[in-house]
């Protein structure tokens, strides 16, 4: 099916370099065109919660803003990271919901408040790539430092999609205080020693998250979790991953993200093929009910 004529419009509620360019390229390859709306700088101030008597900042409401641009585009991409303050409501992915509910359109996850699905679809397919087809491998996702409270969206969709590859045994290490969602992790390792987590593995995957039982708050600034050439070597010659972008020396030395054991650029390529796969897939669907 001819997918010119179509329009991919991507949302974008939050920063993002490899999710934007990698859609659009994605879009390019299909034949569709693109547009994008950074919410926070090209649009009006935008009102999320129901039932608000807009008197104040907030010129349009989401229910308007997503309804209007869904009818100009077929498929929307839309990134809504989470507010890290209310965990049921981060949780029950309630924005991501509601702009469901308010498009016209398809909607496709760009990170949600708890999900980066194209990320963990890249990242699958990376890890398919680089191994030997048939053998069993190890796969560790390491925390790692970072300054900031960052989101469990990437760790949450990592474990769910690693963990159903085949031959493949998917260990968590972290600091005691960040176990994530047991009904997330609930089939898989976790080892707080991460020096013994390392050990035999075929792919580091390295990530920051904040606490999900403190909820985003930031437990442990331990520099030792940093991943450094001397904690690769305790591996089996593994390879480094990290979805990016990455915080240099701090999530892992310059040494490790430099060398050719490293598939943060392979990764980030692949999200060109994870957009495509999954735009063309909606789009085959959304013709077969024309
Ligand atoms: N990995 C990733 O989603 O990158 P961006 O936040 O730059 O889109």
């Amino acid at each position: 099916m001819s997918k010119k004529n179509k329009i991919i419009g991507l949302v974008f509620f939050n920063p993002s370099l490899r999710t934007r360019l990698s859609s659009q390229k994605a879009a390019f390859h299909l034949g569709c065109d693109t547009w994008t709306l950074n919410i926070d700088h090209d649009s009006w101030k935008i009102e999320m919660n129901d039932g608000d008597v807009m008197d104040r900042h907030s010129q349009e409401h989401i229910k308007e803003a997503v309804g209007v641009m869904s009818l100009y585009c077929d498929i929307l991409g839309v990134r809504t990271f989470p507010g890290l303050k209310n965990r049921d409501s981060d949780y029950k992915e309630i924005l991501f919901k509601n702009i469901e509910n308010y498009s016209h359109v398809p909607i496709v996850n760009l990170e949600s408040a708890t999900r980066h699905p194209l990320q963990s679809l890249a990242d699958a397919m990376t890890i398919e790539e680089c191994r030997v087809p048939g053998n069993p491998i190890k796969v560790v996702l390491s925390w790692a430092p970072h300054p900031k409270a960052l989101p469990h969206s990437v760790p949450n969709s990592f474990i769910e999609w690693i963990s159903k590859l085949p031959n493949t045994d998917l260990i968590i290490t972290h600091p005691i205080g960040y176990e994530l969602d047991k009904e997330i992790t609930k089939n898989t390792n976790i080892l707080y020693n991460q020096e013994e987590a390392l050990k035999y593995a075929d792919f580091i995957y390295a990530k920051n998250w904040s606490s999900y039982t403190y909820y985003g708050k930031i437990l442990c600034d331990d520099t030792r979790w940093m991943i450094t050439c001397e904690k690769m070597d305790l591996t089996n010659k593994a390879k480094f991953m990290h979805c990016l972008p990455i915080r240099r020396n701090v999530v892992a030395e310059d040494a490790v993200l430099d060398s050719y054991i490293s598939l943060i650029f392979q990764e980030a390529e692949n999200r060109i093929f994870a957009s495509k796969a999954i735009f063309k897939r909606i789009l085959n669907a959304s013709s077969c009910c024309i």
